[in-house]
């Protein structure tokens, strides 16, 4: 049995202030459920510490939506991942399609975060996602093991716990289109499989989350399928009532 987990991106939105209270309000509002769903929540960079005070002491977990690969040096701009340890992070999201589209993330990059960000001891949520043109082209299947297998090839993972897969296609993210259940099923099984064959039966106990215009009204049929252990969560995310909810329904 997988542990669920809910994650919220929150994307470059939030100031000190309104992320504190947001932080504030999913805490008080998941309380009862965090021994059943992992939850965490990733405000951008110059919120990690004001979110880290709110949500001291619960079960809730601080993550970033992003990380460098190098350990210091002269890379203006890019933060480390004993930065992010130093911050409060105990999670990190690697490899968002925002980051591969519009800052040209490639795959090679994204594989040197997630072993950087694993050696100091972070966990990792790693992202894939076919555009809609490749989704239409009949390409989901093989644009997105080609994103596992980059992402996981040689990899050791012993615990489980300390990687988490996000599919999110680009075509269902802000767009209030998500995926069907039974369409992000397909792909999350197909997921498990490239992983089982790369990791071994570990992958039958890592968790797969889906991604994409995820809100309290579609979270529950999406859990319902085997293969979905959870969501990564953006827009609805930002607001402290949807976020709670999601989180709740995870833990029924
Ligand atoms: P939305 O939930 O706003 O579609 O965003 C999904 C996402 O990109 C989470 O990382």
């Amino acid at each position: 049995m997988r542990k669920k987990f809910v994650a919220g991106n929150w994307k470059m939105n939030m100031l000190g202030k309104e992320a504190g209270q947001l932080a504030r309000g999913v805490a008080g509002g998941v309380a009862s459920v965090t021994d059943e769903v992992d939850v965490v929540l990733a405000p951008p960079f110059t919120a990690l510490r004001i979110v880290a005070e709110a949500i001291e002491g619960t079960g809730i977990r601080l993550g970033a939506q992003d990380v460098f690969w190098e350990e210091r040096g002269p890379y203006t701009g890019e933060i480390s991942p004993a930065m992010l340890v130093d911050a409060g992070c105990e999670w990190v999201i690697i490899g968002h399609s925002e980051r591969r589209n519009v800052l040209h993330e490639t795959d090679a990059m994204v594989r040197k975060k997630i072993d950087a960000a694993l050696a100091e001891g972070l966990r990792v949520i790693v992202c894939v996602g076919e555009t809609l043109e490749e989704k239409e082209g009949g390409e989901t299947v093989t644009v997105v093991d080609g994103q596992v297998e980059s992402a996981l090839s040689g990899l050791e993972i012993r615990d489980p716990s300390r990687l988490v897969i996000a599919y999110e296609p680009i075509w269902a993210i802000g767009t209030g289109h998500n995926a069907t259940p039974e369409e992000a099923e397909f792909v999350h099984a197909t997921i498990r499989e490239i992983a089982g064959k790369i990791l071994g039966g570990v992958a039958d106990r890592i968790r797969i989350v889906y991604g994409g215009s995820v809100t309290e009204d579609n979270i529950t049929e999406l859990l319902a399928e085997p293969d979905i252990d959870g969501a990564l969560v953006g827009g609805a995310s930002l607001r402290a009532d949807a976020m709670t909810s999601i989180v709740l329904k995870a833990g029924e």
